[in-house]
């Protein structure tokens, strides 16, 4: 109380304005404090910046967790590209766009994500809604209309009508994205070839001219040497190229702004061709393990200085939450030191927690070509936060306190139940043990911003 009153009138001799964290949402201007509402006297609160998910199929979002026992190309024609058609409207997006990409956007937020390099579906109204619904409702996102225009690997019914429409569609969503957000603040395109086997190689050097002839070059996402079929695949389709990254270095598709999703069977000589192209990498360990993929030697990236963030890969990946993604990243590279350890080779270095949050931040930022705006909270950043609640340790709380420890709504349950844990501990703990119910609040752009939200389609002017 004695703390709330001196705070009060601190911020009323600055001649700040005083608003309660919710009350103004979106609004909060210059010289504004925020009082937050939810954070608990005596509890374990901090802020963090806003998770950044590098690689993210919104579309796919009602898939999550649906994948059986099925690998990567089987995965896509029975679950993936179903349910991206469905995303069909010449004119308009169909009402189910409206629901699953707020959805996306509400439960990635609520699991602390401020930033997203979305793949949409190969529709433009659908895709330029997307882009709306993150610029309308506040999320820093990158947003991509997916080209496929091989039919080799296409689906009868489910692909660009032809390599020309590949192009003219994408420039239809970069033209409506920068009509949105003209200075791209929040929301900015990102060229889209689905990856190798969707696209042929003049569509593939198209889009890779189309990215190189804005100032600055436009962002580029795909998806490369995820499962052994798919090389094989790339290697008969593409045999005039030497490898999988040579067909995008071939193609102009290796840049410093180009995020390549997976990255798990490369080789040395195409890990070395990335590096030299200073092209990005998103890891995607959930759906790595989930599909089956093969475990993504991230230790090597970094030693060999590979730029390298974190991606949940929604749905081959189940979980909208980076925290699970971080967490999956330490497992998966335990799993690959106790085998390198075995063979007695090489040494490999299993990835820290810390890293782990540092891949999901700074990392990510450096994917996204944002490395001195979000990431971090370094002076002059964009305040990307989330405000994380550990809970109160038991001694702090009595029979009449507002909550208890098994609420079930506040915290995970067993963080600091005692109050003796470091901070080093504590962010272990919330790290294996912690989700969306420890994110009290999202702030982009110091914008707080509301988590539950639902923009219903009247609303949206397209
Ligand atoms: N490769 C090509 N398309 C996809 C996709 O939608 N998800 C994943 N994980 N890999 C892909
Ligand atoms: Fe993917």
């Amino acid at each position: 109380k004695g703390q709330d009153e001196a705070l009060s009138a601190f911020v009323q001799g600055k001649g700040w304005t005083v608003v309660e964290n919710g009350s103004d949402e979106g609004s909060v201007q210059k010289d504004t404090v925020i009082i937050l509402k939810g954070c608990r006297k005596g509890g374990n609160s901090f802020f963090f910046p806003g998770f950044i998910d590098t690689h993210i199929h919104a579309s796919q979002y009602p898939n999550a967790g649906i994948f059986g026992s099925s690998t990567l190309l089987e995965w896509l024609k029975k679950y993936t590209f179903p349910m991206e058609r469905s995303f069909e409207g010449k004119e308009k997006a169909p009402p189910q766009a409206y629901t699953v990409y707020n959805k996306v956007i509400s439960r990635t937020l609520s699991h602390g994500t401020t930033t997203a390099s979305y793949f949409a579906t190969i529709h433009v109204p659908a895709t330029n809604l997307l882009a709306t619904l993150c610029h309308r409702r506040g999320q820093r996102a990158f947003v991509g209309r997916v080209c496929m225009d091989n039919l080799v690997f296409c689906p009868e019914d489910y692909h660009d009508a032809s390599g020309e429409e590949s192009v003219t569609a994408t420039q239809e969503v970069i033209d409506y994205i920068h009509k949105l957000d003209p200075q791209g603040k929040l929301v900015a395109p990102i060229v889209t070839p689905r990856f190798a086997p969707t696209c042929s190689h003049k569509v593939l050097g198209e889009l890779g001219q189309l990215a190189k002839s804005y100032n600055p070059p436009l962002h580029i996402q795909t998806h490369i040497s995820e499962n052994k079929n798919e090389v094989i695949l790339v290697k008969e389709l593409f045999e005039e190229s030497e490898s999988y990254a040579q067909v995008y270095d071939d193609t102009g598709l290796l840049t410093p702004r180009t995020i390549l999703a997976h990255a798990v069977h490369l080789t040395p000589e195409e890990r070395a061709l990335v590096k030299a192209r200073d092209a990005k990498v998103a890891h995607c360990p959930a759906s790595n393990s989930a599909l089956g993929s093969g475990h993504c030697e991230v230790r090597k990236f970094l030693d060999e200085g590979i730029t390298v963030g974190l991606g949940t890969d929604v749905s081959g990946g189940y979980s909208p939450s980076i925290l699970e993604t971080a967490r999956q990243a330490c497992l998966v590279s335990r799993l690959v030191s106790s085998q390198s350890a075995a063979s007695e080779t090489t040494g490999y270095e299993s990835l820290s927690v810390e890293e782990a949050l540092y891949l999901a931040t700074r990392g990510g930022a450096q994917v996204v070509d944002m490395a001195d705006q979000i990431g971090g909270f370094d002076k002059g950043m964009y305040f990307d936060a989330q405000l994380i609640d550990l809970g109160a340790p038991v001694e702090t709380l009595s029979e009449d306190s507002e909550v208890s420890l098994d609420d079930g709504q506040g915290d995970t349950g067993n963080i600091d139940v005692f109050g003796w844990e470091n901070w080093e501990e504590k962010i272990a703990k919330w790290v294996w043990n912690g989700d969306d119910r420890n994110v009290k609040a999202v702030w982009v752009s110091g914008s707080f911003l509301s988590i539950i939200s639902y923009l219903p389609m009247s609303l949206v002017s397209e």
